[in-house]
């Protein structure tokens, strides 16, 4: 696992932004999972620049989508389908067909996730997974206390999670229930990098770099993958340095 420490929002969002070009730019078909939040907009902002240039296309990527709220139509502008066709898709050449989010609509959300699940190993699985952090340490929408070993489901949102992301919904109707890719999901992917900005960041930091391994800390998970970055701003690394 490496960590890697940066002075600041701008210069994290810069650095990742490198890494997922230089992924891009290697190989044909790369497969990623993608993040929501307000921690990868401004990865997204560069590298729809570095398409704009010319330096990099994404005709052959697969995008897969971490999660989706259940409940909310791909036209609620809280909706994480809304989210990424506003703040990536819709710049970028990747092809509507190659991209994937979970249906929160879903008559049957079982057979939803195990659709996804089916669809990521299709694909030949994931090679980049692009991942924020949850001030409780959570990874997608995967909550203290989920397993190591789960895959995409249905599940409950935290307190704290759905009090982070109130501010979402104006309307005050936060939806309980979420799907995500699970941990083992996650796990499997090639490569994963994490970015964390912000003092409020600092203590799930924390937590996933220095606390024994467990799934009360999701992230912590990501200390045992052979193939983990951790990009920080100085004030999320803050608890760390000290
Ligand atoms: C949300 C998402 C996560 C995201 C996290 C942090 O609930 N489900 O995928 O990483 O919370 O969000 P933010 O980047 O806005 O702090």
């Amino acid at each position: 696992m490496e960590v890697i420490i940066v002075k600041n929002y701008q210069k994290m969002s810069e650095v990742a932004a490198s890494i997922v070009a230089r992924a891009i730019a290697k190989n044909k078909k790369v497969v990623l999972a993608l993040p929501t939040g307000k921690t990868p907009r401004e990865l997204y902002r560069f590298l729809i620049k570095a398409y704009r240039r010319g330096s990099i296309s994404f005709k052959k990527i697969i995008a897969f989508n971490l999660d989706e709220y259940v409940g909310l139509s791909p036209t609620d502008k809280a909706s994480y389908h809304f989210y990424m066709k506003e703040n990536f898709f819709k710049f970028i050449d990747i092809k509507s067909k190659n991209i994937f989010i979970p249906d929160g609509q879903a008559k049957n959300l079982k057979r939803e996730c195990r659709r996804y699940e089916k669809k990521i190993k299709r694909y030949g699985g994931l090679d980049l997974a692009i991942l924020g952090l949850g001030k409780n340490d959570h990874l997608g929408f995967n909550e203290p206390g989920s397993s190591f070993n789960s895959k995409t489901r249905v599940v409950k949102l935290s307190k704290v999670t759905r009090k982070a992301n109130a501010k979402f919904f104006k309307d005050g109707k936060i939806p309980v229930f979420a799907i995500t890719m699970g941990l083992k999901t996650i796990f499997s992917a090639k490569k994963i990098i994490l970015l964390a900005s912000g003092k409020e960041k600092a203590e799930a930091v924390k937590k996933a770099l220095a606390v024994p391994i467990n799934p009360q800390i999701p992230a912590s998970i990501l200390r045992q993958h052979p193939n983990t970055i951790f990009i920080l701003d100085r004030a999320a690394a803050s608890g760390i340095n000290k």
